[in-house]
């Protein structure tokens, strides 16, 4: 795996890309793994270096202006405003899939994930490629998606072929995804585009694919399944819980938007931002740096159940669906 700078690599990944390979880049989210969107030997590399099962459908990421109709059929005029309005940007549109998109991409479906990114390395990549690139993040399969080159070098080291180092991604989840291909739009990830932003396009509150929702292939209630254990707790009893972890044994770990209350030791306490888009950019960097061993407990301040949070809120709440997962002895 050779590591570049967005100077001196685009040139070299336009290359890796063409022969097949894999390349990791920038977006404005996480960090993708990225391969030719016509290569089905190159995307079954993806599945196999992370380790995700077949069947997990892709997102195709398309250059600035891209044409919708290579991609999709049936393209509906609500899709082509969305994309005129937030992309580049943190959206993937779920729409009719183009007879041509390989099944491996698609995981069969009917259905193709699209999304043009903003971070100006990607846009680089995908102009001077001037295909479409499948990019999922790049992590192995329930681990955290990386936010800098270092996380991906961490995750994946030389089963990438070359890395575009754009520094660290300015959003730090996933981008919102947004299911067009049915009869009402419907809300499949929570991102940095929010509900009340689509709203405003869409003339409607889009539905919200919610716990009790039928399942669509590649959806999991767990998604990062954390070493240690992960629990979210209430502001006001996360002094007692943190104690209570501690008797138990192990490390103890605090994510929280306060200081503690004076006189608690023993207690990794890490003071989080308290607006949801800070707390967004921060939150895999800081749980990366914690969950390194199965012998800590970490307790997050449960944010607010409101829709400022619900991005942040979603990647929780499967954190620690993960980490109970994790619990159940197989
Ligand atoms: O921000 C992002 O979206 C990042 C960056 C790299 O662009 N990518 C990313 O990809 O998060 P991935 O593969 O880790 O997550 C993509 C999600 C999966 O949950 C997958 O099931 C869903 O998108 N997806 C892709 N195509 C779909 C489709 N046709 N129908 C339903 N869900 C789809
Ligand atoms: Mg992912």
């Amino acid at each position: 795996m050779i590591q570049y700078t967005f100077q001196q690599g685009i040139v070299e990944a336009v290359g890796t890309l063409q022969r097949g390979g894999l390349t990791a880049f920038p977006t404005e989210t996480v960090y993708g793994l990225g391969a030719d969107v016509r290569n089905p030997l190159a995307v079954r590399r993806i599945f196999a270096v992370k380790g995700r099962p077949l069947g997990h459908p892709l997102i195709i990421h398309i250059a600035e202006g891209a044409d919708l109709d290579r991609w999709a059929r049936k393209v509906p005029g609500v899709a082509l405003r969305l994309a005129q309005r937030f992309w580049p940007g943190p959206l993937t549109l779920i729409l009719k899939r183009h007879p041509e998109v390989l099944d491996i991409v698609t995981g069969g479906q009917d259905t193709v994930g699209l999304r043009c990114p903003a971070h100006p390395a990607a846009l680089t990549l995908l102009q001077a490629f001037g295909e479409g690139v499948v990019a999922p993040s790049a992590n192995r399969f329930g681990r955290l998606s990386p936010t800098c080159a270092a996380d991906v070098v961490a995750e994946l080291g030389d089963a990438v072929d070359c890395i575009i180092d754009g520094g660290s991604c300015q959003i730090g989840i996933e981008s919102t995804i947004l299911d067009l291909s049915g009869e009402t739009p419907r809300i499949l990830r929570p991102g940095a585009v929010t509900t009340l932003a689509l709203a405003e396009v869409l003339g409607e509150i889009p539905e919200r694919l919610t716990a009790t929702s039928p399942r669509f292939p590649g959806s999991l209630p767990s998604h990062y399944a954390p070493r240690s254990s992960l629990r979210l707790v209430e502001d006001e009893c996360l002094e007692d819980m943190a104690l209570d972890s501690l008797k138990k044994g192990g490390d103890v770990a605090v994510l929280s938007k306060r200081q503690p209350r004076e006189g608690l030791t023993g207690v990794r306490w890490y003071l989080m931002p308290t607006m949801p888009t800070s707390f967004a950019h921060r939150l895999y960097a800081q749980l990366r740096a914690i969950d390194t061993d199965a012998n800590q407990h970490i307790l997050v301040e449960r944010p607010p159940a409101v829709l400022e949070w619900e991005a942040v809120n979603d990647r929780l709440e499967r954190a620690a669906a993960g980490s109970r997962v994790r619990e159940v002895p197989l």
